[in-house]
């Protein structure tokens, strides 16, 4: 007899599940470096028509495909077509989670390293006013150390493993219904200590005040990866989720809400880094450092007349940190576990090793590549850069196009709009409207960032 496939218990435990695997670092770290990066609210702006147009339409996608074919992403294209283009593309999926996750839990492991080092008190004793110089060399010691961040990584992997080991319901949803509301619990009291920080109207003016003299083509790009990034699209995961999906779910209001918690989400991280980040003097461009050297220096000097203050903002932000990214690895890890649990057909808990022995053995390697093995390089880029670089430059768009392009034209219209709308129980609107930008608007936008990054266009 068939064994029972795992399922979510409830509809607010699927919500709270992929927002968990959206909101992640992405939103927290990514975001505001990006931001800052390509100018503000102009950057803001593209991102938001990027997760209208693109990224609700490539989500519902990926929830038709998993719900649909009810099993992990890389058999899910198989049941819809046995053409090699796309019978195929689950397999981008497992092996691009794969990778996103070796090097995730690389930064995860920073992020719980800055909780400890936040609650020990060390952030706000390192604190000298007007520069970060203490900050650069404690963040550089620490990544360009052999055993420190590894010892991190493996704490959290060590949580990702028991949390997927043990299961769907027990693990992802019951996890992700703690996490997520405490996340947003976390938000919503830093944004009121950041908002009231002094010198904070620069900050929301930056995020809020479009420059459009700014939107360069290679900010509208970044814009499109940055929306693909943080709704996790592309790389398997919302498609396995939705393989655990009861067949009442409304995948179209799903796909919106779990769209609009992670834009939402975003945003109040930018109103959390900004206003500390002007109120401080620093400079919002400062790169992926800005989380772990001028986010820690901004903190204490935004607080400086009351210190309390400045130790609970950087200990709440690291927490929140850490709760962000454990949801997100949780779904990247679902990714090659549910594949390997049922194409080997072994238990959920060997599969979970695998996944963990893979993910040790190549975070170790991603980890050291920030110090000891700095110089082993290809095409000019380390290995934890090589990683990022692979799946978001190249798999995420190149799967994002073919998602897109099979849904929208090789899958019979009728065999779509049937599972979307629930087999005709709910109003096909949705279903049709989201069709329309999957077949036009999402290839064409897809392709021509893709072609653009690659200097083609
Ligand atoms: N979306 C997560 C974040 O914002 C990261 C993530 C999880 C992801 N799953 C993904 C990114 C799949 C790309 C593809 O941090």
């Amino acid at each position: 007899m068939a064994q029972q496939r795992a399922s979510f218990g409830s509809k607010f435990g699927i919500i709270m599940a992929a927002a968990g695997s959206a909101v992640g670092l992405g939103n927290i770290w990514r975001f505001p470096i990006e931001t800052g990066n390509n100018g503000g609210a102009a950057f803001l702006l593209v991102y938001m028509v990027a997760v209208v147009l693109l990224g609700v339409p490539l989500m519902l996608a990926e929830f038709f495909i998993g719900r649909y074919a009810h099993t992990n992403t890389a058999h899910a294209y198989k049941k819809l077509s046995s053409h090699p283009l796309w019978s195929n593309i689950g397999f981008i999926g497992v092996l691009g989670g794969s990778i996103i996750l070796c090097y995730y839990v690389v930064v995860a492991g920073w992020v719980m390293k800055y909780f400890f080092l936040s609650v020990d008190g060390t952030l706000t004793s390192l604190y000298q006013p007007g520069n970060a110089a203490n900050y650069e060399s404690l963040f550089g010691n620490f990544v360009s150390n052999p055993w420190s961040p590894l010892l991190y990584m493996l704490v959290f992997v060590l949580t990702c493993h028991f949390a997927i080991a043990s299961g769907v319901q027990k693990g992802i949803e019951k996890l992700s219904k703690i996490f997520m509301p405490a996340l947003f619990v976390i938000l919503v009291v830093l944004v009121i200590f950041s908002l009231f920080a002094p010198g904070a109207q620069a900050g929301l003016k930056f995020l809020f005040y479009p420059d459009f003299s700014k939107l360069t083509t290679s900010a509208m790009l970044s814009a499109i990866s940055q929306a693909f990034y943080s709704l996790s699209l592309c790389m398997g995961c919302l498609c396995t989720y939705a393989s655990y999906f009861g067949k009442d779910v409304n995948m179209v209001r799903s796909a919106v809400s779990i769209s609009v918690i992670d834009a939402l989400v975003a945003v109040m991280a930018g109103l959390i880094i900004f206003p500390a980040v002007f109120s401080s003097g620093i400079d919002p461009q400062s790169g992926p450092s800005l989380a772990f050297i001028a986010l820690p220096a901004a903190f204490q000097s935004a607080f400086e007349s009351v210190p309390i203050v400045s130790y609970v903002v950087s200990m709440l932000f690291y927490a929140l940190l850490v709760l962000a990214a454990l949801t997100s690895a949780m779904s990247l890890y679902e990714v090659p576990t549910a594949y390997i649990h049922e194409r080997w057909n072994i238990s959920r808990k060997t599969a979970t090793m695998v996944v963990t022995a893979v993910c040790l053995l190549l975070g170790t390697v991603c980890s050291l590549s920030m110090g000891v093995l700095g110089d082993m390089k290809l095409f000019g880029k380390n290995f934890f850069d090589l990683c990022d670089y692979f799946t978001t430059t190249w798999m995420m768009p190149m799967s994002g196009i073919l998602i897109a392009i099979f849904v929208g034209w090789v899958v019979k219209r009728e065999i779509f709009i049937n599972e979307v709308t629930n087999g005709g129980t709910l109003r096909p609107t949705g279903a049709n409207i989201m069709l329309f930008l999957l077949r036009w608007i999402a290839p064409v936008l897809v392709l021509a960032s893709f072609l653009a990054v690659l200097g083609v266009l």
